[in-house]
């Protein structure tokens, strides 16, 4: 743990909204909202929360950019209220990653620049495939992400699910967000795209790509 980091955590746990604590950080003022818990800056396994924020924050950040490219080819379609409702659940998702890098003091991916054209791209070449090719992607994609997600909560209680109660919260509140959107792409007659074996196999295969890259860089 970086000296840094330490003099700014005293108390890292519950994010409350109330009792605002500001911090200074490198010369600028931020306000995170602190309370004790068992969650110190003494007990934390830094490398563990550091790569799990670290990569959520990505994988969020290219889940917006794939329903911004579905939406500026399907936005004015009947699926676009639908694919608009997934993409606003997205933006909540990024922006508490968002925060919570700061808050834990964790670095963005180096990859974020790639991420958001590969993001995008994806977005868009399936939705030119038509809505079920739009949807096989977010079946694909959220799939992907709903496994990750069961994967850091077995290894945050395999941790103690006491200490890392605030960040489970939040995987598992998303996780079961991203197994709606699955859902969502199944009932949009995703398994009729065209090739949709060979398309959910590649997408996902990307996504394990992403997902090593961005918990290392
Ligand atoms: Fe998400
Ligand atoms: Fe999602």
């Amino acid at each position: 743990m970086s000296f840094a980091r330490a003099a700014a955590t005293p108390s890292l746990g519950r994010l409350y909204t109330d009792a605002r604590r500001p911090l200074s950080a490198y010369g600028r003022r931020i306000s995170v909202r602190l309370c004790s818990s068992r969650m110190t800056s003494d007990n934390i396994n830094w490398a563990a929360v550091d790569r799990i924020i670290r990569v959520d924050h990505a994988g969020e950040y290219g889940a917006d950019r794939i329903y911004a490219g579905q939406m500026a080819v399907l936005g004015r379609t009947s699926v676009g209220p639908v694919i608009q409702k997934m993409w606003d659940q997205e933006k909540d998702h990024l922006k508490k990653f968002s925060e919570l890098m700061v808050t834990f003091r964790v670095r963005p991916t180096v990859l974020m620049p790639l991420w958001n054209v590969l993001g995008f791209a994806l977005g868009a070449g399936t939705a030119l495939l038509g809505k079920k090719g739009a949807m096989a992607c977010t079946v694909a994609v959220e799939e992907s992400i709903a496994h990750h997600y069961n994967n850091q909560i077995r290894t945050l209680m395999e941790e103690d699910p006491d200490k890392y109660k605030e960040l489970l919260q939040v995987i598992k509140k998303f996780r079961d967000e991203e197994l709606e959107h699955h859902d969502i792409g199944l009932d949009h007659d995703a398994e009729l795209a065209p090739a949709y074996a060979i398309l959910k196999s590649v997408i996902q295969a990307g996504c394990k790509a992403a997902i090593f890259l961005s918990e290392r860089y």
